[in-house]
Order: structure tokens, then sequence, then C-alpha cells
């Protein structure tokens, strides 16, 4: 009973300290919150004490999602919006948005097989961002993530309201599938360890810069191949592992969550937010790229070069090169021919 009390004073206590963190009224709205990483996600951004509202919107389950989140005692109030005519309520005045709405991989499947149904899902969806919240942030989770943020940007332009600092991919689960990876093979504190990952979000185009990883240890290039290739492959060993119940929803949810926050804490001012994302970019010769950006008060503050890479990393990005700007071109065009 005592260790009771104490782990609810504990609580208590941990609660209002995170009340006086505190900052502006920010509004988030995620879309696909009744979904595998929607639920997850909005849980999490319930906790976030940067979060003053928090809009939930998916085409069918809200309400449900949102009265259970509701009742957790935090600062952001909670409100569901259940089907497309009230997704403008939940779009008007968010500050970030964040879009895990779509269909996830079952074994087998490639993140490109989910084109044809995410696409149009990503596509509607950024139609009606640009007509009620045009000055968003906006965090594309939904698959593939290389050509659904090449949609949104089409659907933007249309709608004369794109604004590149304002769009970006979230591959942050990559750099946290690549941290936690690295820190198990070399024996590293997790919390101390950073890996920079660059390109895309899809198998060979998720580039790990294990040569700028830090801490930097003795590492073979065995190793590195391996730890590589697991970060490439860390998303097929989830959806096999669910064994046909989708793909990554838990770490994916935790990741978005992340991103999200260094996205609200850059417009509220914080200095050196940085984080890898997939943004328009002129870092290499495709227009968008992932690699580590600095996100402030209007979003994309500044896109880090990639700085020196090792020849196992140079020949990655070769490689890479000809599928990221195959899905680029696969995103623009299907704009472009369903108007
Ligand atoms: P899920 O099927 O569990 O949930 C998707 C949700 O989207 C459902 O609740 C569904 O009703 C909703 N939805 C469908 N059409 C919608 C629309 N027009 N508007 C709003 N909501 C809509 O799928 P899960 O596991 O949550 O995955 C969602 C997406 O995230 C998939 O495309 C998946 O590939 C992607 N993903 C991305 C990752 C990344 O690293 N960027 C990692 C893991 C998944």
């Amino acid at each position: 009973m005592a260790g009771r009390q104490a782990a609810v004073a504990l609580l208590r206590r941990g609660l209002g300290s995170l009340a006086e963190q505190a900052g502006p009224q920010r509004k988030v709205a995620i879309l696909g919150a009744a979904g595998g990483i929607g639920q997850p996600l909005g849980l999490l951004m319930k906790l976030n004490p940067l979060v003053s509202h928090l809009a939930l919107y998916d085409i069918v389950g809200t309400p449900g999602v949102a009265a259970d989140i509701s009742h957790v005692n935090t600062r952001a109030h909670v409100s569901g919006y259940a089907g497309e005519e009230q997704l403008g309520e939940a779009l008007k005045g968010a500050d970030v948005i964040i879009i895990p709405a779509g269909v996830p991989r079952k074994p087998g499947m490639t993140r490109d097989d989910l084109f044809n149904i995410n696409a149009g899902i990503v596509k509607a969806l950024a139609t009606a961002i640009a007509k009620y919240a045009p000055h968003a942030l906006v965090n594309v989770i939904s698959n593939p993530v290389n050509s659904t943020v090449p949609i949104a940007a089409e659907v933007f332009k249309k709608a004369g309201t794109y604004d590149p600092k304002r769009l970006f991919g979230v591959t942050t689960l990559d750099v946290i599938r690549a941290r936690t990876f690295y820190a198990s093979k070399k024996n590293l504190p997790v919390k101390d360890v950073d890996v920079p990952v660059v390109g895309g979000h899809a198998g060979i185009t998720i580039l790990p810069l294990f040569s700028q990883a830090t801490p930097q240890v003795p590492i073979t290039q065995e190793e590195i191949e391996y730890l590589t290739k697991r970060t490439q492959d860390g998303g097929t060993e989830v959806v096999q592992a669910k064994a046909g119940k989708g793909s990554a929803t838990l770490s994916m949810a935790y990741a978005g969550a992340h991103f999200a926050d260094a996205c609200l804490k850059g417009l509220n001012g914080v200095e050196n937010v940085v984080e890898c994302s997939y943004v328009e970019s002129t870092v290499t010769d495709l227009p968008f790229f992932s690699s580590k950006v600095h996100i402030g008060k209007n979003g994309v503050e500044k896109i880090y070069d990639l700085g020196p890479l090792s020849d196992y990393e140079q020949q990655g990005l070769k490689d890479l090169h000809v599928e990221l700007a195959k899905s680029i071109v696969k995103g623009q065009t299907f704009v472009h021919d369903n108007p």
C-alpha cells in the first residue's frame, strides 16, 4: 500500500512538472488516428506537455479512441472527428499534422505495393490540408514515404500553398532502429548513441551512416554491412514477425511522437532542434532526400550536407539513386494523372 501511495505521489509530481513545461497553445492533428500507429501515437501526443489541443481524425472509430485518450490527466484537450465531413474541423488551426492514414504492409509486400491505395488517401488528405490548414507543419508517415511526400508537395503546389519548409517525410524510425542495433552490437548505452540515416525510406534507399555514428568505436566492415542491412530490413523484420497483422506500429508511434515533438519545439523557438527527415532538398541532385535538418519557427531552417562518407556509404548513395528517383517521379506523376 505504501509502495502504491509512493508511486501515485511520484506520478503526480511527474505530471506536475510536465504541466510546468507547457508553452504556447499548440494544436496537433493526427489523420488515421484509429489505426495501429494512430492509437499509440495519439496516446504519446496526449502525454506531450507542448500540446494544448489534440485532434484525432479517422474515417471510422475515432469517437471511441478520443473518449479513451481524453481521460488521461494531461494538458491537451482531446477531440475526435470521424468521416470526411468532419475533416475540415479537425484540421482548422493545426500547427502540426501527422499522417499515419492508409494500409500497412503484409509479408511479401514492399512499401511500393501500398502505392495504389495510399497515394489516393494522401492526395485527398493533402487537398484538405491545403484548404483548412495551409500553414501547418505536415509529418507524412503513410508509405511509400518516398512517393507520398512528393504527392503532398504536388497537391500543395496545385493549390498554391506549397512551402517546402513545412513538409516532412517521417524517417525517424530508421534512425531509431540504427541507434538501437548499433548500441546493441557494440554494447553501448543506447541513450548515448546517434546514427544519421539519409536517403529515403524503403529498402536500399535507407542509408545509415555508421561512419558518422557517435560514439565512434572500432567496428569491422562485416559489422557495418550487417547493421546497414538490418536497418534497411527493420520494417520487414516486424512485418514478418507480425505474420499478416500489419507492420511496425508501436515503435513507429514512438518515432512519430519524437519527430512531432521536435517540430513543436522548433515552432516554439527551441534552439538546435536537428532531426533526419525526408524533405525537398538540394543536398543531392534528387529533388527529395532525407538528411539532417534544423527545424525552427518556420519549419526547415537549414538542411545539412551529408558530410564525409566512407567508400561503402558512397557506393550505397550511388545504388539508391535510381530507385529513389523513380519513386519520386511516380508520386509526382500520380498527381498529374489524377487531377
Ligand atoms: P492501420 O491499417 O492499422 O491504420 C490505418 C488507419 O488509417 C485506419 O484506422 C484507417 O481507417 C485509416 N484511414 C484509411 N483511410 C483514411 C483516410 N482517407 N483518412 C483518414 N484515415 C484513413 O495501419 P498502420 O499500421 O497504422 O499504418 C499506417 C501507415 O503507416 C501505413 O501506410 C504504413 O505503411 C505506414 N508506416 C510508416 C512507417 C514509417 O516509418 N514512415 C512505419 C510503419 C508504417
